[in-house]
């Protein structure tokens, strides 16, 4: 997908990013995000790849991927574990009382290659809400990045989009900036 296009899919002001690529479209403010542009570039849509699943005007592929991300506080916690399975069982899986741990999409479909899979979440105002993932094993943008770097987690369902990047400490810095660049002006939701 070309910058172009990337650009034509986002179509309100109202975030960071999407002044920043639209920054040439009528009725949005230009943003001072111009130094931004090759890391767009370069690293999201390039190095990085991960426009390979975050994409269009959300940043999402609305597909559902594995990445292994790190549920060491899920399978560690029996109450937790309790409530996984409860909720397999409600789901209708047939196994649900052997789970040892979350089965992610495969809840919905049943099919065992979907283990552990989770919808691809949409980035705009990512940097409003920690912690990251699913599960909130990552607590920041940063741990997020360096996530990706080392290529994901480690499971026997792990996607093989996802492998190491090579990135240098100064592009996961770009890649934070960016992420965080994706962030508008509005009101964060109070949750508490
Ligand atoms: C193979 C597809 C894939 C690729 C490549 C990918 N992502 Fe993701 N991303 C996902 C999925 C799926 C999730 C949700 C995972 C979960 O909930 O466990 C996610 C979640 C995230 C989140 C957390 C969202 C939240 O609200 O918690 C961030 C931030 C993120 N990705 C950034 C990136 C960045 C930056 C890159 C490139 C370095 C990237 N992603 C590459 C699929 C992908």
């Amino acid at each position: 997908m070309g910058l172009i296009r990337f650009m034509s899919e986002s179509r309100s002001c109202s975030s960071g990013v999407v002044a920043f690529v639209t920054r040439a479209m009528p009725g949005c403010a230009v943003q001072p995000f111009e130094h931004l542009s090759p890391v767009v570039e370069y690293l999201f849509m390039g190095k990085a790849r991960c426009v390979v699943c975050h994409k269009g005007s959300n940043l999402t592929d609305n597909g559902f991927h594995n990445l292994a991300v790190p549920d060491d506080h899920v399978t560690s916690d029996a109450k937790v574990m309790a409530s996984v399975r409860f909720d397999a069982k409600r789901l209708g899986m047939e196994k649900w009382a052997e789970l040892t741990e979350d089965p992610g999409r495969e809840g919905v479909t049943k099919a065992p290659v979907d283990r552990g899979k989770f919808r691809t979440m949409g980035l705009r105002n990512i940097a409003q809400s920690p912690p990251y993932m699913h599960n909130g094993a990552l607590e920041t943008l940063e741990d997020v990045v360096a996530f990706y770097n080392k290529g994901g987690g480690d499971h026997p369902n792990k996607s093989p989009l996802m492998r190491p990047l090579g990135l240098t400490d100064g592009e996961q810095a770009d890649l934070v900036a960016f992420l965080n660049a994706l962030t508008g002006s509005q009101r964060a939701m109070d949750l508490k």
